[in-house]
């Protein structure tokens, strides 16, 4: 479906929506279509999920996880103290000293099989629920969240009996109880980024879900249950940051895998250093997308659009500083604005729904005081002119023009759907602006001439780099950071090293 407003090659540079804009968002209201929960079944208390069994926390504590578009409490989850990720850790020895270890690849591979086709079988209720209790717009769970998580357990439970080619001959061993702790952007398919490389290698896992989107990965556990994978291997523990910390801490973790802000990825670094534990890191970001005057624009504005706006933003990866190039940036802001206009944003279940719910209250608290510092700081903010509901926590996309690059707008990882907009000249001053942040986990060039991607390419420090697409990914390729985005890749080959020690 083609959003575009402006005729290809049009030059106005009138920074007001165009008529065509404001008709197309007023004529073209569509009926409501949300996806129905009615047949998804999310029980009212969850617990931990330890050695096969679902038991109650010996914490004796609970905690509510509410859906971010209605407020409404979608179930009460268990918070595992340190006893509780201690039994965890435990299960998950035992289930590697006895079976995981000793079991051919080629048998591991079954079970991974059969978690693949679940998810798949499942998968609208997963996209549902996904929704409800993370607010990310049906449209991205049902089409990207779900269907890749699908395909990583595909994937790794390909390599399981493969593992000895992987490596150039090199015989490889697993690492023992893999501690992993994910966050609430991408609840499902973080856990199937952590699990399935682990579980494919020979490891047993301990998994920590974000404290405000616990369910798909309990669901997750059920799925796992049904698959009969022997009791022990895939441990699923629900709490907050002391839950993630006692994970991470614990002795007999021989690996911890973190996804999350670079301020906890850095205090589980210290807490770690000394011990023979592996450790890798996938942290913000803070990425550039490059459009050069030659780009496709209307193109390239969709792709600024999904890199930013889809999801809210909330994608550490999202491209969230433009950097364009000086003779286009007024048409391009024109495009990108009508574009904005026709963004729709609201309930998260509605098929038509571009842009969900916040995630939480504290998430939305973090935009509003960065996109607040832009204002001050003197930037120029424009919003879409979209209705916010009454109940539930949003923002509105926006973007920022004439920010300086030491702003905090141009530096920090908003982690909402906020861009900001800033020019360069010549393709080494893209460079030298793309690479001057402290992240460097991806980046997207547009532009007509392959040889500027592929120049591009090889100067931008940066782990992912799109060429005239943005935001996408395949389990066959790695994922990962430079700098303070963190370190070790996830999918593909090199993905497998994360979970493996190379003889
Ligand atoms: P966070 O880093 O606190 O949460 C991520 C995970 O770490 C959650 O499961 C949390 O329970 C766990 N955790 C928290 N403290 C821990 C500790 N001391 N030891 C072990 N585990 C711990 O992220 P938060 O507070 O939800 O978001 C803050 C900012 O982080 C966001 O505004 C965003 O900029 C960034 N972020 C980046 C993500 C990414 O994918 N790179 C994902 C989520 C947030
Ligand atoms: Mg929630």
């Amino acid at each position: 479906m083609s959003h575009t407003l402006t005729k290809p090659g049009s030059t106005e540079v009138d920074r007001k929506p165009s008529a065509a804009a404001l008709e197309f968002g007023q004529a073209w209201e569509y009926a409501p279509a949300p996806e129905s929960p009615d047949h998804v079944r999310i029980d009212p208390k969850y617990g931990l999920f330890v050695g096969g069994r679902w038991v109650t926390p010996r914490s004796g504590k609970f905690f509510p996880t509410v859906s971010p578009s209605t407020e409404q409490t979608l179930a009460e989850v268990a918070e595992a103290n340190a006893q509780d990720v201690d039994d965890a850790v435990k299960a998950a020895r035992e289930a590697y000293d006895k079976y995981w270890s000793k079991l051919r690849g080629a048998d591991r591979a079954k079970y991974i099989f059969r978690i693949a086709r679940a998810i798949q079988e499942k998968a609208r209720e997963l996209a549902i629920v996904e929704s409800m209790d993370g607010g990310k717009p049906i449209k991205e769970s049902r089409d990207v969240d779900v269907p890749l998580a699908a395909a990583h357990f595909f994937y790794h439970a390909g390599w399981a009996d493969k593992l000895d080619y992987a490596f150039q001959g090199r015989r490889v061993r697993p690492l023992g109880v893999a501690g992993q702790i994910i966050p609430w952007n991408f609840p499902l398919l973080m856990a199937a980024w952590k699990i399935a490389p682990a579980i494919a290698c020979g490891n047993t896992v301990v998994l920590k879900p974000a404290e405000t989107t616990p369910l798909t990965a309990l669901l997750l556990a059920k799925i796992i249950e049904e698959a009969e994978l022997p009791p022990g291997v895939v441990n699923i523990v629900t709490g907050a940051g002391e839950t993630g910390a006692a994970l991470a801490n614990h002795p007999d973790v021989n690996k911890v895998a973190f996804t999350g802000s670079t301020d906890v990825g850095k205090r589980i670094q210290r807490a770690i250093a000394g011990s023979t534990k592996r450790l890798t890191l996938e942290l913000g970001g803070k990425a550039a997308n490059v459009v050069f005057a030659d780009a496709p624009l209307d193109q390239a504005v969709e792709g600024i659009v999904n890199g930013i706006y889809f999801n809210q933003g909330h994608v550490c990866c999202a491209g969230s500083r433009l950097l364009v190039e000086e003779s286009v940036h007024d048409i391009v802001v024109k495009k990108l604005r009508d574009r904005m206009h026709t963004l729709r944003l609201g309930d998260p279940l509605d098929k038509n729904t571009d842009v969900g719910a916040i995630n939480s209250k504290a998430q939305l608290q973090r935009i509003r005081e960065l996109v607040d510092a832009g204002e001050k700081e003197g930037a120029e903010r424009f919003s879409a002119p979209c209705r916010i509901p009454d109940k539930g926590f949003w923002f509105a996309p926006t973007f920022f023009t004439g920010a300086s690059m030491s702003s905090r707008i141009a530096r920090e990882e908003i982690f909402g759907p906020v861009l900001t907009i800033m020019t360069f000249r010549t393709p080494d001053e893209a460079i030298e602006k793309a690479n001057n942040t402290m992240y460097g986990l991806s980046a997207g060039i547009w532009t007509d001439k392959g040889a500027k991607i592929f120049y591009m390419a090889t100067k931008l420090k940066a782990g992912v780099i799109w060429g005239n697409t943005y935001n996408k990914f395949d389990p066959s390729s790695p994922f990962g950071g430079y700098k303070e985005s963190g370190f070790g890749r996830e999918g593909g080959r090199q993905g497998l090293s994360a979970y493996v020690e190379v003889e």
